[in-house]
């Protein structure tokens, strides 16, 4: 797909008004135009605003149906279809492998930035770290700390690899395949800043999922057990042995289980325990520490 094809305004409109009447979504077809095109959402505006204007795109119009079509008729991902998704300052390299990363896990990166601003971070870990996503993010973010990430799927982490390879900072990274902090073990106390964004649906609702999530995205990454808290529940009864005094760990879940991570951190024994929302305001993340030695 390395056509450039050069439009005028107004037919590249039309063509556009054509492909929306397929059906879909407004915002995701902008979205393949943006990232597969090249033609990015205000140059989007631009043009209706002066169709009398030419556009380049690096596609053919061809490709771009084809694409859009896969994903109407499969409900595949547009991610997956062109391979790659913009987050949190990085284009990350997707697949079916690993779950996309969505926007409000941004925010956890956020977050812990915040938690440790002015502290030493020693060590950290990404508990489930699906394409890198976060790994990433903390590499970038702290590129003199070692880092270690962790997950159950081979495919996942190869593809992890291959992202943290393309766009972590150095090389102080570590992937490890296993459970949750199983192989941690050797670093159980040294951890100052932990992330995860766990598997957190619960089962029932898997099957109610949109299609282009339930239908192309690993099971292993979504489903959280009965109750949605399986994978949260073995990640918090391990944060206080693993962390170091002093340590934090952040973690995602679903809208309606704040209440429950919370008091699962409370029960754990860690400290400074408080719920975060995201951008609609729900809390969505929870944040805990292990108190250091002079305040236990
Ligand atoms: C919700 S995805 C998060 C992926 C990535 N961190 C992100 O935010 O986009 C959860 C990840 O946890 C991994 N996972 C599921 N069960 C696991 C387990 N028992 N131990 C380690 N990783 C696991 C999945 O393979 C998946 O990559």
């Amino acid at each position: 797909m390395t056509t450039v094809q050069l439009l005028e305004g107004s037919s590249l409109l039309s063509w556009r008004r054509q492909q929306l009447e397929r059906g879909g979504r407004r915002v995701d077809f902008d979205w393949l135009l943006d990232l597969a095109g090249g033609l990015s959402w205000s140059s989007l505006q631009r043009l209706r605003v002066e169709p009398q204007h030419s556009v380049q795109l690096r596609v053919s119009l061809e490709d771009l149906e084809r694409i859009w079509g896969l994903h109407l008729d499969q409900a595949i991902p547009l991610q997956h279809l062109v391979g790659r998704c913009p987050w949190h300052e990085i284009e990350l390299t997707v697949s079916a492998a690993a779950l996309i990363p969505r926007q409000e896990t941004e925010l956890l990166v956020d977050l812990a930035l915040e938690a440790i601003a002015g502290m030493y971070v020693g060590r950290w870990a990404d508990l489930g770290t699906g394409s890198g996503a976060l790994a990433i993010a903390l590499s970038r973010a702290m590129p003199a700390s070692p880092g270690h990430a962790v997950d159950l799927s081979a495919d996942a982490l190869a593809l992890a690899r291959s992202n943290l390879e393309a766009l972590a900072s150095t090389g102080r990274w570590h992937l490890h395949q296993g459970r949750w902090w199983d192989p941690l073990e050797p670093w159980w106390g040294q951890f100052d800043l932990v992330v995860c964004n766990p598997p957190y649906i619960p089962s029932e609702l898997i099957c109610h999922l949109d299609p282009v999530v339930r239908d192309h995205e690993p099971h292993l990454a979504l489903a959280g057990g009965t109750d949605g808290l399986q994978a949260i529940r073995e990640v918090v009864s391990g944060a206080y042995r693993a962390l170091s005094p002093g340590g934090w760990i952040l973690l995602e879940h679903h809208h309606d289980q704040s209440d429950a991570v919370l008091e699962l951190l409370r029960e754990a024994g860690l400290s400074s325990i408080r719920p975060a929302r995201d951008l609609e305001g729900i809390n969505r993340f929870a944040l805990a520490r292990r108190l250091l030695p002079d305040q236990a």
